[in-house]
């Protein structure tokens, strides 16, 4: 994709990787109005659905729940997992998140004072909670993260569709254990569902894309959060004087990063918006990253400030789809950011600022390694 310049319309066209032109969303307004238009449609199954990266071509033929379901199938689906990441379930499990974070960090001072912090601390710490939450065995976390990483980098489909097999092959498997021997995880709570509404296919689709969903984004804000925090000192300073900034904080640093950068709709029908016409069957890009920073909706919004209130960011997309998970990224995120720099408060980058891994972005902006020391 080739973004338009900043401040120009807040609707633009552009050119994806396979020649097919689609629209850019670039303003506040523009995104939260058509993420709550039903004539836009997230099924990747529709023909029309446009294809942002090389390796989404072949998506399989297996629909994606919740992500790329349209209601009422979405409102189903979305029913059945939503009481595993409401407010109070996952104020239950600040205790477990905290016990996780404070342990990787007496692992990561024990053994200091250098470090990779995606390594020893942003990647184990969703990794570690989300297994807890689905009842997943965390002993086997090499070979889920390692397979999610690269469905999301991967640079063909054929890489892409090799990992998403391994995942499926990996959680049916887990899923036939957990029927024969149940634990007391969310997914096993979703298998015992009288009501069955989620079939066995949706089951490891569902399965799959909470394993992945719940650490590789919050692994990719712990780390780029940090990063972004040790380049702003005067922020990183503030937040340490006043732990309740801490909440705010996050805020700030989710709609600063945006780090899923576009989301992706197909039209249905005719929409009009800003004054212009999307026709059915046109696909639009939601940029996130642009519309967190359109200055129509934050003053000087290239600036990292942690004390203003970044409210309404669409860093969790918005509408029917709007995060699943934003209630425990929260939880980890104020619990990750307080505890690193309480116990560390001399941690600093152990390389230049330009010569850190980045990820190549195309669906969550990310770092693949962070040296630190201390
Ligand atoms: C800071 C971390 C996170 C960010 C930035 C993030 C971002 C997003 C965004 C932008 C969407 C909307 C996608 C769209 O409209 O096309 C979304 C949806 C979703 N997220 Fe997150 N997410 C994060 C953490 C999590 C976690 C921890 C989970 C836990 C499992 C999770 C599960 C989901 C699910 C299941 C959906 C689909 C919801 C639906 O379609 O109804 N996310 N997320």
């Amino acid at each position: 994709v080739h973004p338009p310049a900043p401040g120009s319309r807040p609707l633009s066209r552009v050119t994806l990787f396979d020649g097919r032109e689609v629209w850019y969303v670039t303003g506040h307004a523009e995104v939260r109005a058509l993420l709550t238009d039903r004539r836009l449609s997230a099924d990747r199954q529709l023909p029309d659905f446009p294809v942002t990266m090389p390796r989404l071509a072949e998506q399989g033929d297996r629909p994606i729940p919740l992500l790329g379901a349209d209601d009422p199938l979405h409102n189903r689906q979305r029913r059945t997992v939503i009481p595993g990441f409401g407010l109070q379930r996952i104020t239950a499990l600040r205790p477990t998140v905290q016990r996780v974070v404070d342990d990787l960090l007496d692992r990561m001072l024990a053994a200091g004072p250098e470090a990779d912090l995606v390594t020893a601390y942003a990647l184990p710490v969703p990794s570690t909670v989300i297994c807890a939450l689905l009842g997943v065995p965390y002993d086997d976390h090499e070979f889920f993260e390692h397979h999610s990483r690269r469905l999301l980098v991967a640079d063909t489909a054929a890489e892409a569709a090799e990992s998403r097999d391994a995942l499926r092959a990996y959680l049916g498997e887990l899923l036939d254990r957990k029927r024969r021997a149940p634990g007391d995880g969310l997914l096993d709570t979703l298998l015992a569902d009288p009501s069955g509404i989620l079939d066995a296919e949706e089951l490891v689709s569902t399965a799959m894309l909470l394993l992945i969903a719940g650490h590789e984004t919050t692994s990719n804000m712990i780390s780029l959060g940090t990063y972004t925090l040790l380049r702003h000192p005067d922020q990183l300073a503030a937040l340490r004087a006043d732990p309740d900034l801490t909440r705010g904080a996050v805020e700030e640093l989710l709609r600063y990063l945006s780090i899923a950068d576009s989301l992706v709709r197909v039209a249905v029908a005719d929409v009009e918006v800003a004054g212009e016409t999307i026709r059915a069957g046109e696909g639009v890009l939601l940029a996130t990253p642009e519309a967190n920073r359109d200055p129509a909706a934050y003053a000087d919004p290239d600036t990292l400030d942690v004390r203003r209130s970044a409210r309404h960011h669409v860093a969790f997309g918005y509408g029917i789809h709007q995060c699943l998970g934003q209630n425990l990224a929260r939880a980890e995120l104020e619990i990750a950011f307080s505890s690193l720099f309480a116990r560390i408060p001399t941690l600093r980058l152990a390389v230049a600022p330009d010569e850190v891994s980045v990820k190549p972005g195309g669906t969550v902006q990310g770092l693949f390694a962070l040296p630190v020391t201390w």
